[in-house]
């Protein structure tokens, strides 16, 4: 899930490739690397981030030339290091690529290279499509790239340039993201809207192996029979500021703040008079209670959001719900029937896992539902509907407004599906919906204990380990709470079902050991008192979250941090909050990058 760039235009390249790759550094952020054509193609690249690329560029006296590409590398075949740093040319120095996805043949095709007298530099798979590129050239690149594509599997979103042809970029995508930006005189690659977004908010999205061949003077994109193809322009309804900081110290402080509003713009379109309108779902009331089954599916964050909308789902409109990780969903041969839906959640809408899961669904011929929060990517391409999470662009790696309103249209969901299959009287759904409508400005409430959690967080930073549990709705917020710390503060955190504790893994608890209870279900209360008392017996240090008036719990455990009451289908949305904040102060305190951790990315596009 690397981030690539490209440029063509009247305009020195280098500071547009660098700037636009700084907006897609979220993607990946172990190595970057620009390549220049000016009489031949001039290569500058190094581990490390952005901040060094440039600093490279600069002590060499820049780079110059008006057609360039780009790229900021998460690594998946070979360590992070100047030579596996992309771009990659080929032995003979006339082709240049950028490469974002896995060429899973490509140790067959090295070696078949390698007979051919080729010489590999690095470790990478991506160098076998230098090289590649040059064994088939013939002068015409379309053609030479789509004899490429038809060796290489895997995924790509590939950009190549050849010191025979100034004036002309190709690229193609397979399973990795690619927009063409269109300018006046002037056109771009990039894998995501924030690295073009400065200088036009036209653009193209790519399906799967069109070729695009990129002109100063316009963009021409072909099928692999070479005929042109015309697309239709996307225009970006944000603007830049959205995918700035705005004057927060990191993104992800930013995006937590901009909870309340994400959620209105997620929920008010789809409610009129408090009725219930998912107008961009193509559900007759019988498609409705014509439902056997929801197969939720999805990685990290929004896997979590799918558990809240399994309880919420389940318990509101009675149909069974099942989550699955997409990973292991695609692998296991799932048992799927034509009645059934499956509900897809992507807050990029381009990870691998979750898209390749999305197709297996779609092979057997299930519906498919989607929850995303990027207009027209793959997966929201790919959906027979889509319910678009209005929460505007998600830059740090660590996803909260993304994960807010996924959890915001479980609870409409599972209203609407409810009320029509008659599981839901519409007074019901008139009285959550009206604290639904709530939602925001509870949050905005909880988000003033910003500091109070900063001091918790700040006493517990050096904690090695962390408990997170909870009972139903509060298991399913627990996830969340303890991906959240894992990520950015690297400290080991595990939720866990509070009533599954005592079967193995209470021994885990010792003297100081930082437990977060979260005890927001009214019929699940009294439990968590006890399972409170139960840590406590054994040392453990404990923070609960709980609603507004529980007090009993307040005399169990060493703090509480209260959520205004509301209905406990709701509370996932509230108690995600301290949790966010406490994990974002706590990774502060221990000096972690916040938006760009260690190891990961944004958007995870390959497997
Ligand atoms: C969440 O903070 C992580 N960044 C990660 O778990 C993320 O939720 C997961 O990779 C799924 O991403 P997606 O929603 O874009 O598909
Ligand atoms: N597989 C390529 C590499 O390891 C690209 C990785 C990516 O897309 O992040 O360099």
């Amino acid at each position: 899930m690397c981030g690539i760039v490209g440029y063509i235009g009247k305009n020195e390249a280098s500071p547009i490739l660098i700037k636009g790759l700084q907006k897609l550094e979220y993607r990946g952020y172990d190595s970057a690397g620009i390549a220049v054509y000016n009489n031949g193609i001039n290569v500058v690249k190094t581990k490390g981030r952005l901040v060094d690329l440039d600093e490279k560029v600069k002590s060499l006296g820049g780079v110059s030339g008006t057609m360039g590409i780009g790229h900021t590398r998460w690594a998946t075949h070979g360590a992070p290091s100047d030579i596996n740093s992309h771009p990659h040319t080929s032995m003979s120095g006339k082709i240049t690529v950028v490469h974002n996805g896995i060429i899973e043949n490509y140790l067959q095709l090295k070696a078949d290279l390698e007979k051919e007298g080729y010489k590999f530099v690095s470790e990478t798979d991506t160098e076998v499509v230098a090289h590649l590129f040059d064994f088939y050239y013939d002068g015409d690149m379309v053609d030479t790239l789509i004899k490429v594509i038809d060796k290489i599997r895997g995924s790509y979103a590939l950009a190549v340039m050849c010191t025979e042809k100034p004036d002309e970029i190709v690229a193609v995508r397979k399973d990795s993201p690619m927009l063409i930006g269109l300018g006046d005189g002037e056109n771009y690659i990039a894998s995501d809207i924030p690295a073009v977004l400065e200088y036009t908010k036209d653009y193209y999205l790519l399906n799967d192996n069109e070729i695009v061949v990129l002109k100063r003077d316009g963009v021409t994109v072909l099928d692999m029979d070479k005929n042109e193809i015309k697309k239709d322009i996307y225009n970006v309804t944000w603007d830049i500021s959205s995918a700035e900081k705005g004057g927060y110290d990191y993104f992800m402080l930013k995006e937590i703040m901009e909870q309340p509003k994400a959620i209105k713009d997620t929920i008010h379109p789809r409610i009129a008079d408090g009725e219930i309108k998912l107008d961009d779902v193509k559900y007759t009331d019988d498609d409705i209670k014509n439902i056997g089954r929801i197969h939720i599916i999805a990685c990290g964050s929004a896997y979590h959001a799918g558990i809240v909308g399994k309880y919420v789902i389940e318990d509101l409109a009675r149909i069974p719900v099942e989550v699955d990780l997409a990973s292991e969903f695609r692998y296991r041969n799932p048992i799927l029937n034509k009645n059934d839906v499956c509900l897809i959640i992507s807050q990029s809408g381009e990870t691998a896992d979750t898209l390749a899961a999305l197709r297996e669904a779609k092979r057997q011929g299930v519906r498919i539902l989607s929850i995303v929060n990027v207009v027209g990517s793959s997966i929201a391409r790919e959906s027979d509907d889509v319910l678009y999470t209005w929460a505007g662009p998600e830059i740090a790696v660590a996803t909260t407004k993304g994960y807010s309103t996924q959890v915001a249209l479980m609870y409409l969901i599972g209203l609407k599906f409810g009320q029509v299959r008659g599981f839901v009287s519409d007074e019901k759904a008139k009285a959550m919906v009206s604290e639904l409508d709530k939602i925001p400005e509870y949050i905005e409430k909880l988000l003033t204990l910003d500091k109070e959690i900063e001091g918790m967080a700040k006493e517990h930073a050096s904690s090695e380990n962390v408990f997170i549990i909870g009972r139903g709705i509060d298991y399913a917020a627990s996830l969340e709470g303890s991906l959240k710390i894992k990520e950015i503060s690297y400290i080991h955190s595990e939720a866990y079902a509070a009533g599954e504790l005592k079967h193995g893994t209470i021994s885990l608890i010792e003297e100081g050991t930082l437990v977060i209870a979260v005890a927001t279900q009214d019929n699940l209360y009294e439990k968590l008192v006890s399972n409170v008392k139960e840590v406590k017996a054994r040392g453990a240090y404990v923070i609960a979250i709980a609603k507004e008036g529980n007090t009993e719990i307040g005399e169990v455990a060493d703090k509480v941090i209260y959520i205004p009451n509301t209905d406990d289908k709701l509370t996932a949305s509230l108690s995600a909050i301290p949790m966010q904040l406490f994990a974002y102060h706590v990774a502060v305190e221990r000096g972690c990058d916040i938006d760009k951790p260690r190891n990961l990315a944004k958007s995870v596009t390959v497997e």
